[in-house]
């Protein structure tokens, strides 16, 4: 048993020989950064400080300790009120928005609700079958909304796909993850970038409509990448761009076809364009690995601060 020590806010926890030091944090409600869970992501690095030695850095998901540690990372006090549950939910509603995404509704129980914090996820268990997806609604709304993209012999698209019908009785787990912005930059105001891939933009779609439930103003800047225009399966963020001076969007092509009058190109290559410099942003990106870990490294680039990029990757399941 060994213990980790956390700073600035100096908490300590305990962590057994046989669980990573996230696992740990979890299982002791300790509320440290994650998304993934499995390496693949960077969300959880932390700098590890030992006298004498320069800093090195960890990914607390996947780091055993072997001795005591004592780890620059912060501690989220955002999920102090937001706790785990386990709960049966009913298909309320099943609508196909393009050919390959389907937006699915839940129901809870009566009586039950589900806190979560804008961004975050939650596991949908049918059977032995579990699949992380990020909540598009947000959590004033009494359904939970998740936005699913077919995936070719996925054995939640079959059912998906395939069998389900309204009133089907699911499980879920949640709300899991730590995408979402944080108290400090809320009060400060930071101007958002909102880089979503495909299905990425569920996500984007709790946070900016948690945002217009305030009277917060902040800038916002949308960026939604898609390979064809079918991609884009929502009109919300163009109605959101007409309605609000201080909403921008921008949709991106990889591969449009020649019907298509927009921009084209990576989606992370728009903002480049658009912004020089970043320093002075807070960016969300959600989407494919490849998206996450391409717009990081050239982001930071551009000078963004790299505790203000906040990522949710999509990995691949079957
Ligand atoms: S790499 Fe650790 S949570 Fe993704």
């Amino acid at each position: 048993m060994y213990n980790v020590t956390l700073q600035p806010s100096h908490l300590s926890f305990t962590v057994s020989d046989e669980e990573t030091i996230l696992q740990a944090a979890l299982r002791q409600e300790v509320a440290l950064p994650y998304s993934c869970k499995t390496g693949k992501c960077d969300s959880c690095v932390a700098i590890v400080k030992s006298e004498g030695q320069s800093p090195s850095t960890i990914k607390t998901c996947t780091t055993i300790p072997s001795q005591d540690m004592i780890l620059e990372l912060e501690l989220l006090t955002e999920l102090n009120d937001v706790q785990v549950k386990t709960l049966p939910c009913r298909i309320d509603l099943l609508e196909y928005a393009s050919e390959d995404v389907i937006v699915l509704t839940l129901r809870l129980p009566p009586n039950q609700r589900l806190p979560f914090i804008s961004g975050q996820y939650i596991d949908l268990i049918i059977g032995d079958i579990r699949r992380s997806y990020s909540i598009a609604s947000t959590a004033q709304a009494d359904k939970i909304e998740l936005h699913i993209r077919k995936v070719v012999q996925g054995k939640f698209s079959q059912y998906l796909f395939e069998q389900a019908k309204i009133n089907d009785l699911l499980r879920l787990e949640g709300p899991f993850g730590t995408f979402f912005r944080r108290k400090a930059s809320i009060v400060t105001k930071r101007p958002l970038i909102f880089l979503a891939g495909g299905t990425g933009f569920a996500p984007v779609q709790s946070m900016v409509q948690s945002i217009l439930a305030t009277q917060e103003t902040t800038p916002i800047w949308i960026y939604w990448g898609n390979q064809t225009a079918e991609g884009f399966y929502s009109i919300l963020p163009s109605e959101w761009a007409k309605g609000y001076e201080w909403i921008n969007y921008h949709p991106v092509c990889s591969t449009p076809s020649s019907s298509w009058q927009g921009r084209t190109g990576l989606v992370h290559h728009a903002v480049l364009a658009d912004f020089p410099s970043l320093s002075s942003m807070d960016v969300f990106a959600c989407g494919s690995p490849a998206m996450i870990e391409a717009a990081k490294s050239d982001f930071i680039q551009a000078g963004l601060v790299p505790s203000s990029f906040y990522a949710d990757a999509f990995l691949p399941s079957n």
